[in-house]
C-alpha cells in the first residue's frame, strides 16, 4: 500500500491539489483505514497543502458532550488568501466563475482568478468603509449572481459573518434571521430574475427591516432595473459603495475556529436555527470532499445546480471548488426556462464535466422523456452527482442511462447543513455505483447504524438511526446564540453521538442507504420544513385554531406537505379558507413551504396525555388509511373516521 502512495504522490508532485485525491479502490480503502487509526496525522497532512499565517498546536481537541470541538487548534489562516490569493501565481488567468444568465442570449460572465480576487478586495474595503468589522454578522439575500459569491468571500476577507438566506424566503422569514443574528447589514438586490418571472427583492428587505433594529446599512446590486424605495443614510447601490475602493485588502488574521458563516435550516422545533461553521476546518473539509468525490482535475468545468442560499450552493459552489482552484459554473435562472432542455443545453454550451442536481429536478425533467434531451450531445460529462433527498431507483436509472450515457458514475451524496460536506457518497469512478445507494462513507467519516436505545447495530443487513461516532472538520460547532440548543438537537438523543435525524440501512454488501427524516422534519424537494415552522405559519390565519403538518410521497417533490386544520368556517367557504391558509404560509415562510395539500377537519387525533397521533395522520396523507393500526387508545377515536372520509385527493 505504501509503494502505491509512493507512486500516486510522485505522478502529481508538482500539483500539491492532486496529492489528496483517491484513484483507486484500494487507495480509498488505505485513506479509509489511516483516518480512523490516525485521524490527525490523517487531516493535518491534508490541511498542511494550505496556506496558514501560523500554524497549528494540535490538529483536534474534542468533546461530544460539550459539544466542544476544536480543529486545528492556535491555527490562523483566512480561507480567502487559499482561495484568491495563492491562485494567483499560477492560475490567475484560468476562469474561477463562469455566471449563465437566466435569459440564454444574454452575456455569459466569466471571471478568472484574478478578476475575483480584485472584485472580492474591492467589495471587503467597500464593506470596510460602510462599518463592518471582524465578527459583525452581515446577511445576504441576493440572486445566483456572482456577487452573491463576491459578498461571500469579501465577508470572510475581513472576518465578518455572512448568513445568506435563500432569495425566496418571506420578509418574516428574513426578519427573524436578522434578529436572530442581529445582523448589522444587508447586502441584497434590487429584483431576481426566475425564468419569465422577475421577482422584488428590495422590497422585502424594506418590510423585513421594519422588524428589525439591528441592520445600519443595505447595499443593493442592481440586477433588473426594478424601481426601488433607497432609504436615504441606510441604503447604497453596490457601484457606488465600490467606487473609489482599492482593488487590494489585506486579509484578517482569522483563527481557524473563528466563525465563516452562519445559514438558518429548519428542525423539528418552530424556529429555524442558525448553523455556526468556522474557518479551518470548513476549508479543509469542502475541498478535500470536492477533490474526492467530483475527482475534479484541473481545467474541468463544474456544474452545481443549487443556490448559494442552501449548504450546498456554500460548500460546493463556492468554498469547495474555488479552493480547489475549480471553474464552478454559476445558473442564475430555473431548469424549465425558456425550454425544458435548459440544463442540456447548458452542459453543451459550457462543456460542462461535473454536474451535481437534485433527485427533485431529475424527476421534474423525466417527466417530459427523451425528446427534450435529443438535441444535445452531454458529451462532455465526466460525473454526475445527486444530493438533498433520497434518489429514488427509477430516478436513479434515467439520470445514468440519459444524462450520464450509462458511462458516467452517479454519486449519490448524502451530507446535511450541519456536516458543512459531503458525509457518505461514492467516489466518482472509484467506489463502485449502487442505485439509490449514497455507498460509503468518505475518509474521516465514521458513520454508525444505531437502535433506537441508541445500541450500535454491527454488520450488514442492519436498519437503524444514523449517528456519527467521531468528529469531522467540517462539522457544525454551535447554534447561533445557544449552544445548548445545539447540544440538545444533535449531542443528547445518543450519548456520545452525532444523531443525523436520518434512518439508514446497511445493506448486505455493507453499502449504506439513506431512507429519510425520523424526525419531524420534511424535505420538499430537497428543501428542509420543520412540520412545527409550517403549523406555526398556518395557526396565524385569524380562522385557524389548530394544526398539523406531515409530509406525504410526492411524484415530483419526494415530499409533499399535508396540512390538517381546523377552523371557524363562519362567513368563509372550504376553498376560500384553503387558499387563504396556503397564502398565509408563502407570505410568513416563503413559497416553497406552502401545503400542498389542506383538509379542513373536525378534530385531530390526540392520545389521552394531549400529544397529537402523527402516525395516524401520515398513513391518512399517504393513502394508506386502511393502516392505521390501533386507535382506540386514542382521547378521539372519533374524528379518525371523518378524518378518513374528508381525505384530500
Ligand atoms: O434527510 C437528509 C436529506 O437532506 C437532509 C439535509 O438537508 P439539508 O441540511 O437541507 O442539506 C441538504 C443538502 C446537503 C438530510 O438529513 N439528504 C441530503 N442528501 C441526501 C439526503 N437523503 C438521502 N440521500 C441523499 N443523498
Amino acid at each position: 500500500m505504501k509503494a502505491y502512495l509512493t507512486l500516486n504522490y510522485q505522478k502529481h508532485k508538482n500539483s500539491k491539489h492532486m496529492s489528496h485525491k483517491i484513484q483507486t479502490l484500494s487507495g480509498y480503502i488505505h485513506e479509509y483505514q489511516k483516518s480512523v487509526l490516525q485521524p490527525e496525522e490523517f487531516w493535518g497532512r491534508v490541511a498542511e497543502s494550505f496556506h496558514w499565517k501560523k500554524p497549528w498546536s494540535k490538529v483536534l481537541k474534542w468533546d461530544f458532550d460539550g459539544p466542544d470541538v476544536n480543529w486545528f487548534v492556535d491555527g490562523k489562516m483566512n480561507i480567502t488568501e487559499n482561495i484568491l490569493d495563492r491562485h494567483l501565481f499560477i492560475m490567475g488567468d484560468r476562469p474561477a466563475i463562469i455566471w449563465e444568465p437566466n435569459e440564454p442570449g444574454d452575456e455569459v460572465v466569466t471571471l478568472t482568478y484574478r478578476e475575483l480576487y480584485h472584485q472580492v478586495c474591492q467589495f471587503a474595503n467597500a464593506l470596510k468603509a460602510q462599518g463592518v468589522q471582524k465578527g459583525d454578522r452581515v446577511i445576504i439575500y441576493m440572486p445566483m449572481v456572482p456577487e452573491a459569491a463576491v459578498a461571500m468571500l469579501a465577508c470572510a476577507r475581513i472576518g465578518a459573518v455572512h448568513s445568506v438566506v435563500f432569495a425566496g424566503f418571506s420578509s418574516t422569514a428574513v426578519a427573524d434571521r436578522i434578529n436572530d443574528c442581529e445582523a448589522k447589514m444587508v447586502l441584497t438586490s434590487d429584483g431576481n430574475y426566475r425564468g419569465a418571472k422577475s421577482i422584488g427583492v428590495k422590497s422585502v428587505v424594506d418590510e423585513a427591516l421594519e422588524k428589525s433594529t439591528s441592520v445600519e446599512k443595505v447595499i443593493v446590486f442592481k440586477r433588473t432595473g426594478t424601481e426601488v424605495t433607497m432609504k436615504e443614510g441606510r441604503d447604497i447601490w453596490w457601484d457606488d459603495a465600490i467606487k473609489g475602493q482599492p482593488l487590494d485588502c489585506p486579509a484578517e488574521e482569522m483563527d481557524a475556529e473563528d466563525m465563516l458563516f452562519i445559514l438558518y435550516t429548519s428542525g423539528s422545533t418552530g424556529k429555524p436555527k442558525g448553523v455556526v461553521h468556522t474557518c479551518g476546518g470548513y476549508m479543509v473539509y469542502t475541498y478535500y470532499s470536492f477533490v474526492n468525490v467530483f475527482q475534479y482535475n484541473v481545467g474541468d468545468v463544474y456544474w452545481c445546480t443549487a443556490d448559494v442560499g442552501w449548504i450546498t450552493g456554500h460548500s460546493y459552489i463556492v468554498y469547495g471548488p474555488l479552493l480547489a482552484g475549480a471553474t464552478t459554473l454559476m445558473f442564475e435562472g430555473v431548469p424549465t426556462y425558456p425550454h425544458v432542455g435548459r440544463f442540456w443545453e447548458v452542459i453543451d454550451k459550457h462543456k460542462v464535466n461535473q454536474f451535481y442536481t437534485a433527485p427533485t429536478a431529475i424527476r421534474a425533467l423525466q417527466a417530459y422523456g427523451l425528446e427534450p434531451l435529443e438535441p444535445y450531445k452531454m458529451d462532455t460529462l465526466k460525473v454526475i452527482g445527486s444530493v438533498g433527498e433520497p434518489i429514488n431507483e427509477e430516478a436513479w436509472h434515467w439520470y445514468h442511462d440519459h444524462v450520464g450515457k450509462g458511462n458516467c458514475p452517479l454519486v449519490d451524496t448524502w451530507w446535511q447543513t450541519e456536516t458543512g460536506g459531503i458525509m457518505i457518497a461514492p467516489i466518482a469512478g472509484v467506489t463502485p455505483n449502487k442505485p439509490a445507494h449514497a455507498s460509503l462513507p468518505l475518509p474521516g467519516v465514521q458513520p454508525i447504524i444505531v437502535d433506537t436505545e441508541g445500541k450500535e447495530l454491527h454488520g450488514n443487513n442492519v436498519e437503524g438511526n444514523l449517528c456519527i461516532k467521531f468528529p469531522w472538520p467540517g462539522m457544525i460547532r454551535t447554534t447561533y446564540g445557544d449552544h445548548d440548543r445545539c447540544k440538545q438537537t444533535y449531542f443528547s438523543t445518543y450519548k456520545g453521538l452525532y444523531f443525523t435525524g436520518d434512518g439508514a440501512k446497511r445493506d448486505h454488501d455493507g453499502y449504506l442507504r439513506i431512507l429519510g427524516r425520523v424526525d419531524d422534519v420534511i424535505n420538499v424537494s430537497g428543501h428542509r420544513m420543520g412540520t412545527a415552522e409550517v403549523e406555526n405559519a398556518i395557526n396565524e390565519h385569524p380562522k385557524v385554531i389548530e394544526s398539523a403538518v406531515v409530509g406525504y410521497p410526492h411524484d415530483v417533490k419526494g415530499q409533499g406537505i399535508y396540512a390538517y386544520v381546523i377552523c371557524d368556517m363562519e362567513g368563509r367557504s372550504e376553498e376560500s379558507l384553503k387558499n387563504e391558509i396556503r397564502e398565509t404560509v408563502s407570505k410568513i415562510i416563503g413559497p416553497i413551504a406552502k401545503p400542498d395539500k389542506v383538509q379542513i377537519v373536525p378534530g385531530l387525533p390526540k392520545t389521552r396525555s394531549g400529544k397529537i397521533m402523527r402516525r395516524i395522520l401520515r398513513k391518512v396523507a399517504s393513502g394508506e388509511a386502511d393502516q392505521l393500526g390501533d386507535t382506540s387508545t386514542l382521547l378521539n377515536p372519533e374524528v379518525v373516521e371523518a378524518i378518513v372520509k374528508g381525505a384530500s385527493k
